[in-house]
């Protein structure tokens, strides 16, 4: 395992010539770079031509940077099949949904379905491997990069169908279950043979929504499978060493759980910048609040997914450093802000912060990228905060995290439903899941995402699960035996795992924990909201009709009568999205049974407790007076009045919420 908190690079030596590695190496080191992420793009160059493998150059390179005092992570290159293998094996390209085929001339151009592409990347990677996975600064290995990237987690290709309806025989054995379980006799779906199953690719209209998500977990499953047949060869050959994939913002697209069993190590790309305009999912007014900081909430909700997808080992393998070139409007950081990123990466426990890209391409598609360095060499601002991140981590003590006191239940599964049946143009499952994420750290509440495979939530003090399209039996075992705080709904148990409605309605859960059926659900207008009696906010884009039994009480309802928030002991459901507004109050009157202390934080302050040590985060354009929030204790970094972009570390002697 590394030591806590180090800072790490993502550098190409091949875009460089060789004779100025040692001075960039050189100059790795003394910034305090411990980590260098090389060749994840490079197969061009280590296989120029089928067969014809050129090692040295990177051996060369790996040396560099081994005495130097480096410690590198070694990328495996199939996310870039190079020309002469396409041209060998075109139908690897993958195809999208309008059946497009996307060519070469980028990157991910690969269909993870193909078997004879599964087969090269097997041959490029033992080599690699054999030659490698030894070598004393070889210290970890990233698997391909970004999948999903670009849109790529599906293909509409022929090897996806040949492999999907493999993937349906064995999961239904016969036709008949599968006509059955899907619903095949509307519309006259039926199938006489898994051989004349389609890819859910386009129709006339909506095709069986049981067809589409089986299509979606086939998908995932597929770059689980292709991941896994990574690593089985690097923890063959190269003993020790992590095996790490860097996931990204906002893709769920495939199951990172499941995934992420098969890693030591989940990592992700943040860039707060590039992300904010089109993933971070907030109205313009926020997006022109933080245009130069990021969206407050975003980095930190990934910082605490991804640590969940690989039991607790998590870093950042890219670090924005400046403008990237992909996002629709790419402004320059805010002064400050590197560095507050950094150190909002280490609050919520990640081992490493890894910079993209050391030095800025003065060619090809990156080439409006920011790097630490500039093409011509001269350190950037990001350059600098990196340093003094460096610098400010040898005053103090690592922390490591620990149980946050909410959990929050995240499943890839249904986001992939939702997709499929939004029912409302706007119900977005990553919009759900981030508006309660969001709605519990402006109480200051620190969040631990779980899976919806969950066996045991007893270290929470609240749990909240929303939108989980179908129970799964661990779970449910769970809540049976929990005794903290939970909140449920809206949509959850609404489906069955073959995504039909369940026999007892939604939310199908036992009675002596919840005796509610929803009989009736409705999305609403983003412009008629619903609103609610004797408190403030409001229900927005969808509300349900549910109808409670005897046990249990109705604690908020809605202007027009109908219950909003219904309790039945410790377990209580909500019936509709809510506003800011009504989301506060919920969870200030649920924290509050829950025991739990909380703040009302402004819109740019964030706050994460971590061990003994509450970091706080001023993603504002004003100074933030600390103590007016109740912050207070011993200053180790930062101080009371905190400026934009300001860090503070403060020690508060104790987890705050004991
Ligand atoms: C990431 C990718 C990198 C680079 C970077 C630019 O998505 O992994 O290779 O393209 O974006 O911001």
């Amino acid at each position: 395992m590394a030591d806590n908190r180090m800072i790490g690079v993502c550098y190409y030596p091949e875009h460089w010539p060789e004779t100025t590695w040692e001075n960039d190496a050189a100059r790795m080191a003394a910034l305090g770079i411990d980590y260098v992420r090389i060749g994840e793009f490079a197969w061009s160059r280590l296989e120029p031509t089928r067969d014809d493998y050129r090692f040295d150059w990177l051996e060369h390179a790996i040396e560099i940077l081994h005495s130097a005092g480096l410690k590198v992570i070694l990328g495996t290159p199939t996310t870039t099949p190079p020309k002469w293998l396409v041209d060998e094996m075109p139908d690897i390209l993958p195809v999208n949904q309008q059946g497009q085929v996307l060519g070469f001339g980028s990157r991910r151009h690969y269909c993870f379905s193909h078997e004879g592409f599964q087969a090269e990347c097997v041959r490029i990677v033992t080599a690699l491997a054999q030659r490698f996975g030894n070598h004393p600064g070889v210290v970890a290995w990233q698997i391909d990069n970004e999948y999903g990237c670009h849109d790529t987690a599906r293909s509409w290709a022929n090897a996806s169908l040949s492999g999907f309806r493999r993937w349906l025989k064995d999961k239904y054995q016969t036709i008949d279950q599968l006509n059955k379980a899907w619903g095949n006799v509307f519309w006259s779906m039926e199938y006489v043979g898994f051989e004349s199953v389609p890819l859910p690719a386009i129709a006339p209209t909506e095709m069986n929504p049981s067809h589409q998500l089986d299509f979606y977990r086939f998908s995932s499953d597929q770059i689980v499978a292709f991941n896994r047949r990574q690593t089985e060869i690097l923890r063959a050959l190269s003993p020790g060493r992590d095996l790490i994939h860097n996931f990204m913002g906002r893709t769920l697209t495939f199951d990172h759980f499941e995934l992420g069993a098969d890693l030591d190590v989940s990592s992700w790309d943040s860039y707060p910048l590039g992300f904010l305009e089109d993933r971070a999912g907030a109205n313009t007014q926020h997006q022109r609040n933080f245009v130069r900081a990021g969206d407050p909430d975003f980095q930190a909700f990934h910082h605490d997914l991804y640590r969940a997808t690989s039991a607790g080992r998590w870093w950042v393998m890219e670090q924005q450093p400046g403008p990237v070139n992909w996002a629709d409007h790419n402004p320059v950081p805010r002064k400050g802000m590197i560095r507050l990123w950094t150190w909002e990466a280490f609050a919520h426990g990640a081992e490493v912060v890894s910079y993209f890209r050391w030095r800025q391409a003065p060619f090809a598609q990156e080439q409006m990228h920011a790097g630490l360095l500039r093409p011509d060499g001269v350190e950037t601002e990001a350059f600098f905060e990196a340093k003094s991140v460096v610098e400010e981590m040898q005053r103090i003590e690592t922390q490591t995290t620990g149980t946050a006191d909410v959990a929050l239940v995240l499943d890839y599964t249904s986001s992939w439903a939702w997709e499929t049946q939004p029912q409302g143009r706007e119900f977005d499952y990553f919009e759900l899941i981030f508006d309660h994420y969001r709605a519990l750290r402006r109480l200051g509440l620190s969040v631990d995402i779980v899976s919806a495979d969950t066996e045991d939530l007893s270290k929470y003090r609240m749990v909240v699960i929303p939108g989980l399209f179908a129970w799964k039996p661990a779970l449910l075992q769970a809540l049976a035996t929990y005794g903290g705080i939970t909140i449920v709904g809206p949509r959850s148990g609404s489906k069955t795992e073959h995504f039909n409605i369940p026999d007892q309605l939604p939310p199908n859960l036992p009675r002596d924990l919840a005796d509610i059926i929803v009989t009736q659900v409705e999305s609403l207008r983003p412009d008629c909201p619903i609103g609610i009696r004797a408190t403030q906010g409001q229900l927005k884009l969808w509300r349900e009709f549910a109808v409670p039994g005897p046990d249990c009480h109705t604690l908020l309802e809605s202007d027009d009568g109908v219950p909003v928030l219904l309790r039945q002991n410790r377990l209580h459901y909500l019936a509709g999205w809510p506003d800011d507004a009504l989301f506060d109050s919920i969870f200030i009157d649920l924290a509050d049974k829950a025991g739990l202390a909380v703040r009302s934080l402004p819109q740019g302050l964030r706050i994460r407790q971590n061990g003994n040590h509450l970091y706080v985060f001023n993603y504002g354009d004003s100074v933030a007076d600390l103590e007016a929030h109740g912050i207070e204790g011993d200053f180790l970094l930062g101080q009371s009045q905190l400026p934009p972009s300001g860090v503070a570390v403060v020690d508060t002697g104790s987890n705050a919420s004991d």
